[in-house]
């Protein structure tokens, strides 16, 4: 039989929850949490007696439960749930999570515990995994297992997501770099040994492959993808992940797990995962730790594809506008792309956050966006610039700050770009600041921006040549320049 799971329909179902806790504002918070996350049934108890009532009157699919509070506490409602609803899942909330506590839940039936104070973030996916986990052992009718073995596989499991969970929590990066990691870890949790990420053009219907693991990818892309077609069709029409066998479909050998990604109800990719290590079947776990991920993978993706695809529309148009100051000045839009590779390069070797390197690159790209402003008889004066003229062209840096107040996006870019003439000693401009208070990014782009300048010939003076640049720069460390970026300069010129 091919086993499904509609992602979506787990999602949309009205679930049943009961928050227990004596502290009205955790109760608020997690559900208005809840409330904001899915359509839930939402029910509240003060302390555990008035949650053994409310479980006596109505079945519940999920209670989230505080261990510690007056009266019957969260061990005891636990031991009561077991016997008036033993379907009911419990996750538990401490402040304290002791690893015998944490056993002795978990034998009762807790199915997962939240620290607290929680991120709600946490706790929402917990939740999610939890209604998920519940739905599918009933969908697919799991054998109640033994108590020793529920044991076992409970703390494997809490593991499993909680290292799902925990690979996704901080991870930064591009989109790509995601893609990269949700297949690395797929391949990894379920034991595969191929597996294809692959993208779904709502447009004309393809499914072009992003990423491939295999051990002959050629081959895997020719002849395996070509042939599952119809599987990536069926899982993103139905939006379900799907694990299928050998048995009931000759062609797939021995069996594969197929999983939608999804933004917003929309499919925008498949995840597909074969051959399990020692030629073994992928089981009904597997299927759940697969779809675990890529829901959680998603709530990355969501953000990041969002970000990126407005970040780009902006870029595009800035590096229009960049263009159109190139039509006047040919300096600029070649000089900004060589600023953005050297401040890149500097950036790394200072092991600035992939975050802080992509905003320097963007920022450096864009720092003379606001020369736009600047009259051609200055912009391209060939002599000395008069006091007047410097003034105006020292405007460009808050010029180029205005043009991109906007767009809330580049926040960080703007502050990048607005200190990008400070000097180290307090001497520089708009604001005169001084040492550490001039935001590093701004202090790398200036050390890139002055020796790019020095390096290429302006109309008013020939270029120097690196060696004398170096010099020049070393010269102003620590009075132009802060002096560790100029030392560690010359080793990105290598
Ligand atoms: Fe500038």
């Amino acid at each position: 039989m091919m086993q499904s799971l509609n992602v979506e329909e787990i999602v949309l179902l009205k679930k049943k929850i009961l928050i227990v806790d004596d502290y009205f504002p955790t109760r608020r918070l997690i559900r208005d949490a809840l409330s904001q996350d899915g359509d839930y049934e939402i029910s509240e108890a003060e302390n555990g007696a008035e949650a053994v009532d409310q479980c006596h009157r109505n079945t519940f699919d999920l209670v989230i439960s505080d261990i510690m509070m007056p009266g019957v506490g969260g061990m005891e409602l636990l031991n009561r749930l077991r016997e008036i609803s033993p379907d009911t899942s419990v996750i538990m909330m401490t402040a304290h999570p002791a690893v015998d506590l944490t056993v002795s839940a978990m034998k009762k039936g807790a199915v997962d515990f939240l620290k607290k104070p929680f991120d709600i973030d946490n706790l929402l996916y917990k939740v999610k995994t939890c209604l998920n986990e519940k739905e599918l052992s009933e969908e697919i009718g799991l054998e109640p297992s033994s108590p020793e073995s529920k044991i076992n596989d409970k703390t494997k499991d809490l593991s499993v997501h909680g290292f799902i969970y925990d690979s996704f929590g901080n991870v930064e990066g591009d989109s790509e770099y995601i893609y990269r990691k949700i297949v690395d870890l797929s391949m990894n949790i379920v034991n595969g040994e191929e597996c294809a990420l692959l993208l779904f053009d709502e447009e004309t219907g393809a499914f072009d492959p992003k990423i491939l693991k295999s051990t002959d990818c050629e081959t895997y892309e020719r002849k395996t993808i070509p042939a599952l077609q119809g599987v990536f069709r069926q899982v993103a029409d139905e939006k379900r992940a799907l694990i299928i066998h050998s048995t009931e479909r000759p062609e797939i050998t021995p069996s594969l797990i197929c999983a939608p990604l999804l933004i917003r109800s929309n499919v925008f990719g498949i995840l597909c995962i074969r051959s399990k290590r020692h030629m073994e079947p992928f089981t009904t776990k597997d299927l759940h730790y697969a779809v675990s991920l890529t829901k959680r993978a998603s709530l990355n993706l969501e953000n990041l594809v969002l970000y990126e695809s407005v970040y780009n529309n902006v870029l595009d148009t800035f590096k229009s506008l960049l263009t159109s100051i190139q039509v006047r000045d040919h300096y600029t839009e070649e000089h900004c792309s060589r600023v953005a590779a050297l401040s890149v390069k500097i950036a790394e070797a200072m092991h600035c956050s992939a975050r802080e390197v992509e905003s320097l690159k963007i920022a450096a790209m864009l720092h003379d966006v606001g020369k736009i402003a600047i009259p051609d008889k200055i912009l391209l004066k060939p002599d000395r610039l008069t006091f007047e003229e410097f003034t105006f062209i020292k405007a460009h840096t808050e010029m180029g700050c205005r043009i991109l107040q906007p767009i809330y996006l580049l926040d960080q870019e703007r502050d990048i770009i607005l200190h990008h003439h400070e000097s180290w000693d307090g001497k520089g401009y708009p604001e005169g600041l001084a040492g550490a208070d001039i935001p590093f990014l701004s202090r790398v782009l200036a050390v890139a921006d002055s020796f790019d300048a020095m390096t290429n010939n302006r109309p008013y003076r020939s270029a120097m040549d690196m060696t004398a640049a170096v010099e020049e720069l070393n010269r102003n460390k620590d009075v132009q320049f802060d002096g560790r970026i100029v030392e560690i300069f010359p080793q990105v010129l290598l």
